[in-house]
């Protein structure tokens, strides 16, 4: 059975003020049957592992370089993040595709990297609206797993997160059987390639309090990565209990 997982992207949000969501989010969860992480801004990272340590919530970074250390003025390496008390890293976000020019080989220098350091890669793939229309999701799916994805990945370091890039912060969601179609192609691929039937696979896009439950109880979908609703603890709280109930 793959771990389920309930991950927080806080994007470009949050200042030390928002690390009163976290003390909330820990006082509501002290024995969750999932795993709970959260993803802050870097600025707030060692703070918040500070804050959770000891408790049921990990942090995890946004992205990091594939360089352990160098001149990357402005970059964060691996290792940095481990250094924070972080366990996992989001890699390959959609927005760091689009807004970085991120190329698949870069996320998979990337996890390589992060799975050095001793770090849980939360890989990202999506496909864009127009490849959904032109009837190339699961072909784009599979491309990226294959290019993103370092042959060293297995159910212990590596998670993936299925978000279609149409569905972030937009509200909108795919169907259950869209989502089911492509986690079921993801649990395949995965373990045709890993031979390891057991890795994370979550769902990012819209997910809300009120659609969670309806999202894992979709077979392959072990959890979710959630953006607008981990701001708030009692948002991200009632998508928890879901995925605990689930
Ligand atoms: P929203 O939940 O705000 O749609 O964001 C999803 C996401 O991009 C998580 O990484």
């Amino acid at each position: 059975m793959a771990k389920k997982l309930a991950a927080g992207n806080w994007k470009m949000n949050g200042t030390g003020a928002d690390l009163a969501q976290v003390s909330a989010l820990i006082a509501a969860h002290p024995a969750p049957k999932c795993d709970i992480l959260i993803c802050p801004p870097a600025t707030l990272l060692s703070r918040m592992s500070d804050a959770a340590k000891g408790s049921a919530v990990k942090t995890g970074g946004q992205d990091c370089h594939a360089d352990a250390s160098g001149a990357h003025t402005g970059d964060i390496s691996a290792l940095m993040l481990a250094d924070t008390g972080a366990s996992h890293v989001i890699l390959g976000h959609s927005e760091r595709r689009a807004d970085h020019g991120e190329t698949d080989a870069q996320v998979r220098a990337k996890a390589l990297a992060a799975q050095a350091a001793g770090l849980i890669a939360v890989i990202c793939v999506g496909e864009t609206e127009a490849q959904r229309d032109a009837g190339d999701t699961l072909s784009v799916i599979a491309s990226q797993l294959a290019g993103s994805l370092p042959d060293s990945c297995t159910a212990v370091n590596t998670v993936i997160a299925y978000e279609p890039v149409w569905a972030i912060g937009t509200g909108r969601v795919p169907t259950t059987d869209q989502i089911a179609q492509v986690h079921d192609l993801m649990r395949d691929a995965l373990t045709a390639r890993f031979g390891d039937a057991d890795m994370t696979l979550l769902y990012g896009g819209s997910v809300k309090p009120d659609n969670a439950a309806e999202i894992f109880a979709v077979a392959n979908v072990d959890g979710a990565l959630v953006g607008g609703a981990s701001l708030k603890a009692a948002d991200f709280s009632t998508i928890i209990a879901a995925l605990d109930a689930s």
